[in-house]
């Protein structure tokens, strides 16, 4: 086992083993509380959670459901307040309705689920002696995006033909944000929140039968007649046989701005269109913004956008007027990488290479750039620049971008510049008719996923070479095929579908699960990325049963982790709940955000 209290500075904690508790586990001398469940009133005149007595109108002012990334901003000018930013990726409605019949939702389900979707803002104040942190409700700041607030969308694809719809000719307002999962914090204050799984709201793409359009559907996963949810009984804008364009608006980033509670948040097109897990940002030498991004789907690709403004400093109104336009103008690349060991020696089942390394070198191709007023050219021949934008994976197919075993989130190291993929798992490598393994995807079948640290050339953000090398091939550390940076495996954490990344105030990375395929519950793990302990991974936290581990926050004397999908397991429901967290038995489960911090006040692992 790793050392008790030893390890990295910012790791010293005695690792949490992996268990099956129905509870948040955390390592001896930590504590924690629940800072904010689903169904919580956040704004003026919300009432407080009734599991019986659910409504669309009180949800609309109530913590959403499944929360996914969190971001935590400062508050300036009061004091121990910070402003919490959550996504709610998804509803599980027969975990929150009673007696839920899934071939017949009623119209009050469906929009409760609508306003459980979305983005919540909440006001959070720490608690003076401890790391507890608790809701300031009717904060003014506070606020809720659901399923049907209104987004603008800006950059090269907004007005699109693409993207006109009879409700909206003008191609530039949506009604919604779907299945926000993972995202990210810009230096100038704003959050970026990935439209991840849209496809899954959307019915009858089997009615459309235009050959072009139903291989792009088919090409985002847009399938079948009636969706799951059956939304599209409620309304036609969710059915694709009315409404054909309305998919299209979906599967973007979106960038809010907390601090404005009166402003429309933007779908931003020039970051392109696919399964955004996440986007998260940093800045060239010379100030323009760079953001990563992953396409979670097996054999799927990672990209990243250049932008060609360069960030205001300063308060003034101006500087921040001009920040909200940086993501509109600028390049988007997809990458491209090559192994540097013969294909001969990349066997499928993890073996190392002769060189010792999973490693070799890339390059980033450029799809389109858009200028401004909206105008953009395409790199990708035979696609004018608003398919590109809208239709985006296949542009990467064009150019023959590697396709990755499921792309998560990705983030760059504020210490080193390095930047780490979480690539969760691809139990299709491999099999016959797909891409078998290659050196970045070196497992066929691949169960527990990897994490690729990738260092632009020079280190310079705006690189369009980089080198490459799997820093983590997850599993249980006594699998043959497990690497954990060459640290010795007797010293680890086992891990399994790493998905969410962040980085802790001393620059060791940390990483949360979704999908554990090693018998126990997710959970949050840190690892140093440099010196003599770089590969020690080890334990932070476990989650409740049925619960992914996501929102990982790691600031000095607070870890912050959002609880999502507590309970969901095949066949459970509200009658026959597989876990009653946070409250105990006869209470409905519910996602929820939780803080830990040391019991002795002192900072998280020194
Ligand atoms: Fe919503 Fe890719 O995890
Ligand atoms: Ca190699
Ligand atoms: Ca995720
Ligand atoms: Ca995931």
């Amino acid at each position: 086992t790793a050392g008790k209290g030893r390890g990295a500075r910012g790791l010293r904690f005695a690792p949490v083993a992996p268990n099956t508790k129905d509870a948040v586990t955390v390592p001896a001398g930590y504590e924690q509380n629940v800072v904010i469940r689903w169904g919580e009133p956040i704004l003026r005149g919300a009432p407080a959670f009734d599991p019986d007595r659910q409504t669309a109108k009180a949800q609309a002012g109530q913590f959403g459901y499944n929360n996914d990334f969190l971001s935590l901003l400062p508050l300036r000018g009061e004091h121990g307040r910070q402003v919490l930013v959550a996504n709610h990726e998804y509803t599980d409605e027969i975990l929150m309705f009673k007696g839920y019949d899934p071939e017949n939702p009623t119209r009050e389900q469906v929009e409760i689920a609508w306003a459980a979707h979305g983005l919540s803002v909440v006001v959070v104040e720490g608690e003076r002696k401890s790391g507890a942190l608790r809701a300031v409700t009717r904060h003014h700041l506070n606020r809720r995006l659901t399923a049907t607030s209104r987004f603008r969308l800006t950059g090269p694809a907004a007005g699109s033909d693409l993207v006109r719809t009879k409700a909206d000719p003008r191609g530039t307002t949506v009604l919604g944000t779907l299945n926000n999962c993972s995202g990210g914090t810009t230096p100038w204050g704003t959050t970026l929140h990935g439209e991840e799984n849209f496809n899954q709201y959307f019915a009858n793409a089997v009615q459309v039968t235009d050959p072009k359009d139903a291989a792009r559907l088919k090409r985002y996963g847009v399938s079948g007649a009636a969706s799951e949810r059956k939304w599209e009984w409620f309304d036609d804008r969710f059915d694709l046989a009315k409404e054909p364009n309305e998919a299209n608006r979906f599967g973007w980033v979106v960038e809010l701005d907390p601090f404005d509670p009166d402003s429309t948040p933007r779908k931003r097109t020039a970051l392109g269109r696919f399964k955004h897990e996440a986007a998260q940002p940093r800045l060239t030498d010379d100030g323009r913004p760079v953001v990563y991004m992953g396409d979670d789907e097996k054999f799927d690709y990672f990209y990243k956008f250049v932008g060609s403004k360069r960030m205001a400093k300063g308060k003034s109104r101006a500087a921040h007027e001009h920040n909200l336009t940086l993501l509109d103008e600028g390049t988007l690349y997809v990458a491209k990488l090559t192994g540097d060991s013969p294909a001969a020696e990349i066997d499928g089942k993890g073996t190392l290479p002769q060189d010792g390394e999973f490693d070799g070198s890339g390059r980033w191709i450029p799809l389109a750039t858009a200028g401004p007023g909206g105008k953009a050219v395409s790199h990708v021949e035979g696609m004018t620049a608003e398919e590109v934008y809208v239709f985006t994976r296949l542009a990467g197919d064009k150019v023959g971008a590697t396709k990755m075993d499921r792309p998560e989130d990705i983030e760059p190291s504020p210490h080193t510049g390095k930047v780490y993929v979480a690539l969760t798992n691809n139990s299709d490598r491999g099999k016959p008719g797909k891409e078998g393994a290659d050196e970045a995807n070196p497992r066929d079948l691949n169960k527990h996923g990897q994490v690729l640290e990738l260092t632009e050339r020079r280190n310079r953000a705006d690189a369009t070479t980089f080198a490459w090398s799997l820093f983590l091939v997850a599993g249980d550390p006594d699998d043959p095929s497990t690497y954990f940076a060459g640290f010795p495996k007797d010293r680890v954490s086992p891990i399994s579908c790493p998905d969410n990344v962040a980085f802790d105030p001393h620059g060791n990375l940390w990483l949360s699960t979704d999908g554990n395929r090693l018998g126990s519950h997710d959970g949050l793990f840190g690892v140093a990325t440099r010196g003599e302990r770089r590969g020690e991974l080890k334990q932070f936290l476990t989650m409740p049963t049925g619960a992914e581990t996501c929102g990982p926050l790691i600031q000095d004397r607070r870890v912050l982790v959002a609880v999502q999908h507590p309970g969901e397991v095949d066949g459970a429901s509200v009658e026959k709940p597989a876990s009653t967290w946070p409250d105990g038995p006869g209470k409905l489960v519910r996602p929820s955000v939780v803080s830990v911090w040391r019991e002795d006040g002192r900072d998280i692992g020194v």
